[in-house]
């Protein structure tokens, strides 16, 4: 077996994967590091991000707004040393990209715009009209071609970790176009692979985010935090899933129901006032708003069509101007997607599953508790956004902590002197299993769409905008079923190049992990707190779940859940209001002692 060998290893070539090359390319030139991505960079779906990125720039802004914002927008289960560390660092991550060429939108006079995002108090959203991650992308994509060192494994599929002794030392990974398999080691590894949505049958997710990095990172011992809380958008167009961006509502957008009543105005959204203010509602919270619409269809106020029940997005009232300045791209996918014209038309809309709050936990460096293990971007739980992400940090987060990821992995790694030998012999096994498993085998009775249909239905009927004990305990059976019968499927491709069939197959296998996560740490969190709304436990529960859910694999291939105190550091849990200056938050509960006992180790508090 060929095996090649690096100082740093970040796996994924999305924003997280390329600024974390690009910040350990800058702690030493003479580091070795490279990218391992299964699929070209510029395919990564950090490409498809629209909205925008958040960091405070104006100056009726301020670091405590947006840190407030986050953490309340979370319902209080944000580490709050990570978001301070977040929104200080965004904004100089933000005007850092500007330098190397992001070609951010601008006010008339030339200063940066930013735009309104849900849940955001003040505009605080930079853009690149609506293809913000595209040039997000091209930006990072062109900056690490100026860096040697960096070295790219395009079109390369990781199928596991090295670990020795409890420490990682690299991949296995297949290339895709041949069909070699072969050992990359290196002193560290930094997870980057995003997020896991092609677990629902309904997402804005492109096909390549199976939770590769989770289900990897899993497997080799570390624990993945939070994953009960799976983000819906409120607008994915119905079929296809493609997202219909925030900044549409940011923009003046209303969401109205089948009698074309903007319905939001009935529902608890978390603004002070009874009713939410009509001017703002549309920016409500992602869980909030995809809550109403669920309600709204059990009211018989929705639209029926084949792809579901939806309502509709009215932009008509914006304009054509504005439409094409701020929206082209929302006009292009709806004219391409949708056959209508979002100037003249009623856009069709229902909530899509976007994001994954859980991931690989992490510190604020990115390091896993696996020594030689770092993970950044969605695939890591570092965690900032708790219970609920809010639109736009996202983006900043992948540059935040992908820089500390990449940082801290390259000074790791320049102190280490590893004998890779034991590695080699599991990279020798893997390759073993990859043909047996897989390539050699014959007869067996399952095939990878219909398990990986039936592992979808059954993580959206349990585990979607709503659940409850019952079927939560019904899905962690099926999926227990899903993963046996998985061990009997057999390819109809056995050849090496281009095996596509072969990598669905993996994917597969990384999806029903990460699906049984979400399902285990949905049915064991019997309290409801942002995305995560237990029918039969309706209220938030601080004195029992102000902590985040680790899961953690046992040999056997079973789990085991352990809960770790939110850290909280100057914002006491308190009702979670958005759309008004911020107040002092009320304190609630015994957790909120428990907290403040564990916040005794933190960095001292800010001076606001
Ligand atoms: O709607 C959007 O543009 C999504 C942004 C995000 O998820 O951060």
């Amino acid at each position: 077996m060929d095996v090649s060998d690096h100082d740093i290893l970040l796996v994924g070539g999305g924003a997280a994967g390329l600024r974390a090359a690009i910040a350990a390319a800058e702690v030493h030139p003479k580091l070795s590091i490279a990218v391992v991505s299964k699929v070209y960079p510029m395919r990564s779906h950090t490409v498809s991000a629209e909205g925008g990125a958040a960091g405070v720039i104006k100056a009726d802004d301020s670091l405590d707004e947006h840190a407030y914002d986050t953490i309340s927008g979370g319902d209080w289960l944000c580490d709050q040393d990570a978001v301070e560390a977040f929104v200080k660092e965004a904004p100089l991550e933000l005007v850092q990209l500007e330098r190397w060429g992001c070609p951010w939108s601008r006010e008339p006079d030339g200063h940066i715009a930013v735009r309104a995002f849900g849940g955001m108090k003040k505009k605080r959203t930079w853009f690149a009209a609506d293809k913000t991650g595209f040039h997000m992308l091209h930006t990072l994509f062109q900056t690490t071609l100026k860096y040697e060192p960096i070295a790219r494994y395009d079109e390369w599929f990781v199928t596991k970790l090295l670990v020795d002794d409890g420490r990682v030392l690299g991949v296995v990974a297949i290339e895709l176009m041949s069909g070699r398999v072969q050992a990359i080691t290196a002193r560290a590894v930094v997870l980057c692979t995003g997020g896991c949505g092609r677990v629902f049958p309904f997402t804005t997710n492109a096909n390549i985010k199976n939770g590769d990095g989770m289900a990897l990172a899993y497997r080799a011992g570390a624990p993945l935090k939070d994953m009960e809380f799976v983000q819906y958008h409120p607008t994915g167009l119905p079929f296809t899933g493609i997202l219909v961006t925030e900044a549409a509502r940011a923009e003046g957008g209303y969401l109205l129901n089948k009698e074309g009543y903007r319905y939001l105005q009935d529902y608890n959204l978390g603004t002070p006032e009874p009713k939410p203010v009509l001017r703002s509602m549309e920016l409500g919270p992602r869980d909030r708003l995809s809550q109403a619409f669920v309600k709204e269809e059990q009211k018989g106020r929705t639209l029926t069509t084949p792809y579901g029940s939806v309502v509709h997005l009215d932009l008509r009232h914006l304009g054509e101007r504005t439409i094409n300045l701020k929206l082209p791209f929302v006009r292009e996918l709806c004219l391409k997607y949708q056959n209508l014209d979002p100037v003249k038309e009623l856009i069709p809309v229902r909530p899509v599953v976007h994001y994954m709050m859980g991931g690989v936990s992490t510190d604020v460096d990115g390091c896993t508790p696996l020594p030689g293990l770092y993970a950044a971007g969605e695939v890591a739980c570092v965690s900032i956004n708790g219970a609920n992400r809010l639109g736009s940090n996202s983006l900043a987060e992948c540059l935040v902590f992908g820089r500390r990821a990449g940082r801290a992995a390259a000074l790791f790694a320049s102190e280490q002197r590893v004998h890779h030998r034991n590695a080699l012999a599991q990279a020798h096994d893997e390759q073993k299993r990859l043909e047996s498993q897989f390539l050699q085998k014959s007869g067996g009775r399952e095939r990878v769409a219909a398990i990986r249909e039936q592992m979808q239905a059954t993580v959206e009927a349990s585990a979607g905008i709503y659940r409850e004990e019952p079927s939560l305990t019904r899905a962690a059976a099926k999926l227990r079923e899903l993963q046996e019968r998985a061990e009997d499927v057999s390819l109809d491709d056995h050849s090496h190049t281009f095996n596509t069939e072969l990598q669905s197959a993996l994917e597969l296998g990384f999806m029903l992990d990460v699906a049984e996560s979400i399902v285990e740490c949905a049915l064991h969190r019997s309290e409801s707190r942002g995305a995560h709304q237990r029918t039969d436990y309706p209220a938030r529960d601080d004195g029992n779940f102000l902590a985040h859910s680790l899961l953690f694999r046992n040999e056997d291939g079973s789990s085991r859940i352990a809960y770790m105190p939110v850290k909280i550091t100057q914002w006491p849990p308190g009702e979670r209001i958005y759309g008004r200056p911020q107040e002092p938050a009320r304190e609630t509960t015994a957790a909120v002692d428990q907290s403040r006992q564990d916040k005794q180790s933190l960095p001292a508090r800010r001076a606001s």
